[in-house]
């Protein structure tokens, strides 16, 4: 048996002679643990769960209920959250500290949550302070229902490939040194899954993959490191892109794919070439000092070694900025629904509401703080879900300290919980302006949404001239160069508290996140679910009556 055991149960009954098909459970107990690892050859503290690195792959189809016992046996508080599934109605199982108390150490707290109307290619991390640099993240990929069309052939195998910059440091000591004000500076090297190919004496790695001649294979792609922007290339192989962070696109046809930090790719590539082993290729972008990583492609039964020669990743900006422009929505490809994504015309509803965010690096008591229109997040005991559930707000934080435009450069920074309220079933223009020298990467949870448009400088109404408002690629993480503007539209019908982040971590953990309050004036179930019965408390809300449920 696995080391997660599966197990599947198939139909409920309810009442006393109704049967009803109740989607797939899909059940898991992981035990999250130190244990020493050594990806760069130096051995440091990793994050295991259930004693790998990286962590198991969740393989769940649309819809499949998902019951994971997480138990913390590390020395600080820890929670897991899952980038890119959108928890509808949900928010209780996002494992954000906004929204979920951490597990104590020496406790468990099982997450349940649904992978409702989902497909494609997600992951896990734990999100607590940097945890995220010592591990503790997997593979999460939804498959398409038995009888919804997918728009390709069933490939030979499916791999899932996570790569990220990665640190020699523990996670504690690069929490200290962003505490104490300090950076963490520049990556020691880059991962694909967990290896950067080469053992201790610079020989190859064991092959990752092996492939058949003639057979074409997926492969999920997404980049779980701390901050580096990472282009994934394979030699002499072209690659068929076919889904982004949860949605089917045009099958255009890439050498190398630039990935953001939190986003993830699924590419078809057929084993045509002369058998033998490649490499695949994963290297760092934008930073003076490439640093790559490789991994093995075996044809089986190669026993010819890769060539030595690497194909050469992209240089600049312009590069990357014109390969986004080529991502284009597959408007009659199924999701998870058969109906065609099309009939959602993003581009003819009106917007209701801008809301411009700028991103900026500021000294607060002599240190480094990130905000987000002058407010800098900081965590609050009780969780800000708990305490607007308790509805005792305020005693722990404020909405809407952060205005829908920026402050003058010359305000003062504010440090506090940065909570922004957004009107259920409201459409919105959210536009990312970036002022600084590097890329910005920016995820939603709760929510895809569409980026319509990116452009150097800064934003203006002209620039909405600019905009894809028929087939841009709904999405849950998209990046904003530096010194430019990102735009993105999306309709706020998930009820909840929502992290809207930098996937930079150390500005994530410096303050540059904000959570949006989506409430439904009902409190009814049809908009949102019930605090769950094994909710953990902490904070002001540990001996609080429970208010009565949502009817
Ligand atoms: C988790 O750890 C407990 C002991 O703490 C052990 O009994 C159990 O088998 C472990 N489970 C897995 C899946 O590793
Ligand atoms: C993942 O799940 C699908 C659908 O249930 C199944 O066909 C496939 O074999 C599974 N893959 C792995 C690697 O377990
Ligand atoms: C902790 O695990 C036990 C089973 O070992 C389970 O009954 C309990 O519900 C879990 N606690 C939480 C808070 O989920
Ligand atoms: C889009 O999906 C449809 C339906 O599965 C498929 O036939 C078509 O080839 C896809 N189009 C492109 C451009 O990838
Ligand atoms: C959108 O706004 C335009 C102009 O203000 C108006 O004519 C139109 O009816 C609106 N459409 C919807 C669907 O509300
Ligand atoms: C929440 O608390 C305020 C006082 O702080 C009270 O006026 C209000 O009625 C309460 N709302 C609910 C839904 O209990």
């Amino acid at each position: 048996m696995s080391p997660a055991t599966v197990v599947l149960v198939l139909l409920s009954l309810v009442g006393l002679s109704a049967v009803r098909a109740e989607d797939p459970y899909l059940y898991f107990t992981w035990n999250v643990t130190y244990g020493t690892i050594a990806p760069l050859g130096v051995p440091q503290q990793g994050i295991l769960i259930n004693g790998q690195f990286p962590g198991p792959n969740i393989n769940s189809t649309t819809n499949n209920n998902i019951v994971i016992n997480v138990f913390n046996h590390l020395d600080q508080p820890f929670l897991l959250s899952w980038n890119g599934i959108q928890q509808r109605k949900n928010s209780w199982q996002d494992g954000m500290y906004g929204t979920n108390c951490p597990i104590p150490p020496g406790k468990n707290f099982t997450y349940h949550f649904q992978v409702k109307d989902q497909i494609g290619s997600f992951f896990y991390f734990p999100s607590m302070g940097m945890h995220k640099a010592a591990g503790g993240f997997g593979g999460l990929r939804i498959n398409s229902r038995l009888l919804i069309p997918v728009p390709f052939d069933p490939p030979a195998d499916d791999f899932t490939v996570l790569i990220g910059d990665w640190y020699a440091k523990d996670h504690s000591v690069l929490a200290r040194l962003l505490d104490a004000g300090r950076s963490i500076g520049r990556p020691a090297g880059v991962l694909i899954n967990g290896k950067t190919g080469k053992d201790t004496t610079g020989k190859d790695e064991a092959p990752l993959f092996t492939v058949e001649a003639g057979k074409t294979y997926r492969y999920r792609i997404c980049n779980v490191g701390l901050k580096t922007s990472l282009n994934f290339r394979i030699q002499s192989h072209k690659m068929k892109l076919v889904e982004m962070d949860g949605s089917h696109t045009v099958q255009n046809v890439y050498d190398s794919l630039d990935v953001h930090a939190g986003q993830c790719y699924s590419v078809l590539v057929t084993a045509d070439k002369t058998p033998r082993d490649y490499y695949m290729v994963a290297s760092t972008r934008f930073l003076k000092d490439t640093q790559t990583s490789t991994a093995i492609i075996r044809y089986a039964g190669s026993t010819t070694p890769p060539s030595t020669v690497l194909p050469d990743g992209p240089v600049g900006w312009a590069w990357s900025f014109n390969q986004w422009r080529t991502f284009r929505w597959n408007l009659t490809a199924s999701a998870a629904r058969p109906n065609p994504q099309g009939s959602y015309h993003y581009g003819s509803i009106n917007i209701t509401r801008t809301i411009k965010l700028l991103n900026t690096r500021t000294i607060v008591g002599g240190k480094v703080r990130y905000a987000i229109n002058g407010v800098s997040h900081t965590d609050p005991e009780t969780p800000l879900k708990l305490a607007e559930y308790f509805n005792i707000t305020d005693k722990v934080f404020k909405y809407n300290l952060v205005g829908d435009v920026p402050p003058a450069t010359d305000a003062a920074v504010t440090v506090a919980p940065n909570v922004m309220t957004a009107e259920y079933r409201t459409f919105i223009e959210i536009i990312f302006e970036n002022p600084e020298k590097t890329v910005q990467s920016y995820h939603l949870d709760g929510y895809s949404f569409f980026p319509v448009g990116m452009g150097p400088g800064k934003w203006s109404t002209d620039s909405r001239r600019t905009y894809n408002l028929l087939d841009a690629v709904s999405r849950h993480t998209i990046q904003v160069y530096p010194k430019s503007w990102t735009a993105i539209m999306l309709t706020f019908d998930n009820a909840g508290m929502w992290n809207l982040r930098s996937e930079i971590w150390e500005k994530h953990y410096l303050g540059q996140q904000l959570y949006i309050s989506v409430l439904s004036p009902a409190r009814s179930i049809r908009d949102e679910y019930n605090i769950p019965d094994n909710v953990l408390r902490c904070g002001a809300v540990t001996n609080l009556p429970l208010p009565p449920p949502y009817a």
